[in-house]
């Protein structure tokens, strides 16, 4: 089992995750992709402790894949839907958290529809002088810190399988595409792909970029293109420099890029009109054959999943293995979720 230095107790954001930390979990995750591959894939690492899924959210991916990755540990394991829970008879989110707490869970994996919900289960567990760590599995529009980290080490096992770290992005174009307004997925792989030094492009029609995205950018930032630069943003965070480039159309951010990463159009959070029409933003938008001629030769495509299919992407690229990483980030998810769990919990059995 890996040894390492870990001195985090909660992962809710990637916003102040160091380059040590990136690496400490690229580390671990392909140290535990090893033992995925075997044929007896358990180890023993979290033998005794309870992770508890509570997922007030609907998911496929994350819930699944933070079970598997908890058994792969040895860990015991509780699944928690809201919708057949004692919430349905009016218990609070902390009561039922406080519920988990009571029964000895040791790690809490927390999805909800609404930002700051597993920062808030966390401060109460702080407050309350509990060992328990919170996972944010994903918090609203906020950020989705396991899929920034499994995204990463998808791209940077692609391009070193055996010692993935965060300066092998150093230089490389990342597009990120789509619903960046609603995509808490968005704000984690921002945090992270800018952390390693890559030059990350966003490109979105105005009314899917948040705005203070919009506010940041002056009017001499827009070219001819319709193209808006923006660089050096963001607030102060551990890492000095990052490169983040904003573009209203699709061909500036896509132009020689290595990877795309394209986002759902995500119907269910969108309260007014933003869009003209589905196959309008498909045309403009959406990520096809033909518009990834413009990115370089090797160009991989990522999406977090569940995918629009014909939407965001086109249904035949996203089934083709030479420039769909789909599945791969998948299978990467349990590697990167054990490292998540085993990096707090066995910071726990020995601290
Ligand atoms: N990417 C992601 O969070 O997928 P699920 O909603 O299926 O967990």
């Amino acid at each position: 089992m890996p040894t390492t230095t870990w001195n985090r107790h909660h992962i809710l954001s990637l916003a102040d995750f160091t380059p040590i930390e990136y690496d400490t979990v690229l580390k671990t995750a392909a140290s535990f992709r090893e033992v995925l591959s075997r044929r007896t894939k358990k180890v023993p690492a979290l033998q005794g402790q309870v992770v508890a899924n509570l997922f007030f959210e609907p998911s496929t991916r994350t819930r699944s894949s933070f079970e598997l990755a908890a058994k792969r540990l040895s860990a015991d394991t509780l699944n928690f839907t809201s919708a057949t829970s004692s919430m349905t008879k009016g218990e609070t989110i902390l009561d039922t958290a406080k519920t988990y707490l009571a029964m000895g869970c040791d790690i809490m994996v927390i999805r909800h529809k609404e930002a700051g919900v597993p920062n808030a289960i966390a401060s109460e567990l702080d407050r309350l002088g509990e060992r328990v760590s919170v996972l944010n599995a994903g918090d609203g529009q906020h950020e989705h810190p396991s899929q920034g980290l499994l995204d990463l080490f998808t791209i940077c096992t692609l391009i070193d399988p055996l010692e993935p770290r965060l300066e092998l992005l150093q230089g490389k174009k990342i597009a990120i595409v789509g619903d960046i307004l609603h995509s808490r997925v968005a704000r984690s792989n921002i945090w992270s792909l800018t952390a390693s030094g890559a030059e990350v492009h966003l490109a979105a029609p105005p009314t899917l970029l948040p705005k203070w995205f919009a506010d940041f950018v002056n009017d001499e930032d827009i070219t001819g293109e319709g193209e808006a630069v923006a660089k050096e943003v963001f607030v102060p965070s551990p890492i000095p420099k990052r490169k983040l480039f904003i573009h209203w159309n699709l061909e500036p951010a896509l132009r020689d890029a290595d990877f795309v990463m394209t986002l759902r159009l995500q119907k269910e959070r969108m309260t007014a009109n933003l869009l003209p029409s589905l196959r309008e933003y498909h045309q403009l938008f959406g990520i096809t054959r033909s518009q990834i001629k413009h990115c370089q030769p090797h160009v991989k495509v990522l999406h977090p999943g569940p995918v629009n299919r014909g939407v965001e992407i086109s249904s035949d690229l996203m089934d083709d293995p030479e420039f769909s990483l789909i599945q791969t980030q998948v299978t990467s998810g349990v590697a990167v979720r054990m490292a998540l769990l085993y990096l707090i919990g066995s910071g726990k059995a020995t601290g």
